[in-house]
């Protein structure tokens, strides 16, 4: 869990951002939330010197006090390069110069590598086949862990080749301890549920160390409506997607800083079993989500993908979600507990909406831990 610069600063991320984001990570209740990672994206790099050593721009004039700032606030530094001589915006990468730059890395203090396929691009195209060009990822993207490991420094280490040649099947056996699924996330309904109810059948690839990452989050940004947010941010917590907000964290609305730091969502995503939740059920418009958690209980998602601004209602048969009654429920958004469901459950979706309930095998309704009165 953290927070990237791209989706809100893009190219004009500066050390004074950074520094603003780490404060406001600390003053909104983010850091406290579980949000750690502070990641710098592209356009940070600069030039190499006459050994090769690479330095920041101008709009970073020193890396390490910058971590070092981070730091002091209990939250961790992120950085981003491509195995490409070139990164995606143009800027100096890392091919050919791996070890300086994990180095480098580790000196100033980083704690984590978005590695971005980008400036490689061309030169896989000239491989002789595509199994060349294939095996040249692989190849360039061990390289940089080695690199990384070589340190001694733990650096979490994250792909970013938007998800070609199933990379979920290899990413953990390159050193991905997450790796993007998709192309790139952008600020509407569209963009989102496209990706979001797009990862069906990568459960099986994810799990604790190695995840499936579909993108950062786009909550607070202000293409989307709150139930359009609440849908974005249930359905990657359903997923046990990385949590990295992409907004700017100086300027949030209550509404915003309540969607994201919501305790019950963010234990769904970050419970301890590390199971991705998958579709169980579907009818037209409607979908379920369910997944389980360490304690047996079971996260379910009640989705309304209709293009109408009608809420509907879903009606699914316990059976559908892999239960079986007595079950009651707890319904994470309104932080109101159901008591305990009937055979079919009945449940009112906003258009574009969601409806997350935890539901627990047994007849006892969901108390908020204060034991019964003797
Ligand atoms: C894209 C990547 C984005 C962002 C951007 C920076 O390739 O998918 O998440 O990092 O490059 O140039």
């Amino acid at each position: 869990m953290g927070w990237n610069s791209w989706n809100h600063f893009a190219s004009t991320v500066s050390d004074a951002v950074i520094r603003g984001q780490a404060d406001a990570m600390v003053s909104s209740g983010m850091r406290d939330a579980g949000y750690i990672y502070v990641n710098v994206d592209d356009t940070w790099e600069g030039e190499r010197d006459s050994k090769g050593v690479l330095h920041p721009n101008a709009k970073f004039p020193d890396m390490k006090a910058l971590a070092d700032y981070v730091h002091g606030k209990g939250l961790k530094l992120g950085i981003y390069s491509s195995p490409g001589p070139k990164t995606c915006a143009g800027y100096e990468g890392s091919y050919g110069h791996e070890e300086q730059d994990a180095k480098t890395y580790a000196d100033w203090g980083i704690d984590y590598l978005k590695y971005d396929l980008c400036g490689l691009r061309p030169l896989m195209a000239k491989a002789p086949s595509k199994a060349a060009a294939h095996q040249m990822m692989l190849e360039a993207y061990r390289r940089m862990h080695a690199a990384l490991r070589k340190t001694g420094r733990p650096i979490v280490y994250s792909l970013c080749q938007y998800g070609k040649d199933d990379v979920w099947k290899w990413g953990a056996s390159v050193g991905g301890n997450l790796w993007r699924t998709t192309e790139d996330i952008s600020d509407s309904y569209l963009s989102m549920a496209g990706i979001g109810f797009g990862q069906i059948d990568l459960a099986r690839y994810a799990g604790p160390g190695h995840w499936n990452d579909p993108d950062m989050l786009e909550v607070g940004n202000g293409g989307m409506n709150e139930d359009e947010y609440r849908t974005h941010m249930s359905l990657w917590a359903l997923l046990a997607a990385p949590l990295l907000a992409g907004n700017d964290l100086s300027a949030m609305t209550p509404a915003t800083t309540a969607l994201l730091t919501n305790r019950e969502v963010i234990a769904i995503d970050q419970d301890r079993s590390g199971i991705q939740g998958e579709r169980v059920w579907v009818e037209g418009a409607l979908e379920a989500w369910v997944k389980p958690l360490a304690d047996h209980s079971k996260a379910v998602g009640f989705f309304n993908r209709a293009d109408k601004t009608a809420t509907a209602e879903a009606q699914v048969p316990l059976a559908k979600l892999g239960l079986q009654g007595p079950v009651h429920a707890h319904d994470v958004w309104k932080n109101k507990d159901l008591g305990v469901l009937p055979e079919t459950v009945r449940v009112t979706i906003p258009a574009h909406g969601v409806a997350l309930m935890i539901i627990r095998p047994g007849p006892a309704p969901h108390t908020q831990g204060s034991p019964p009165q003797a």
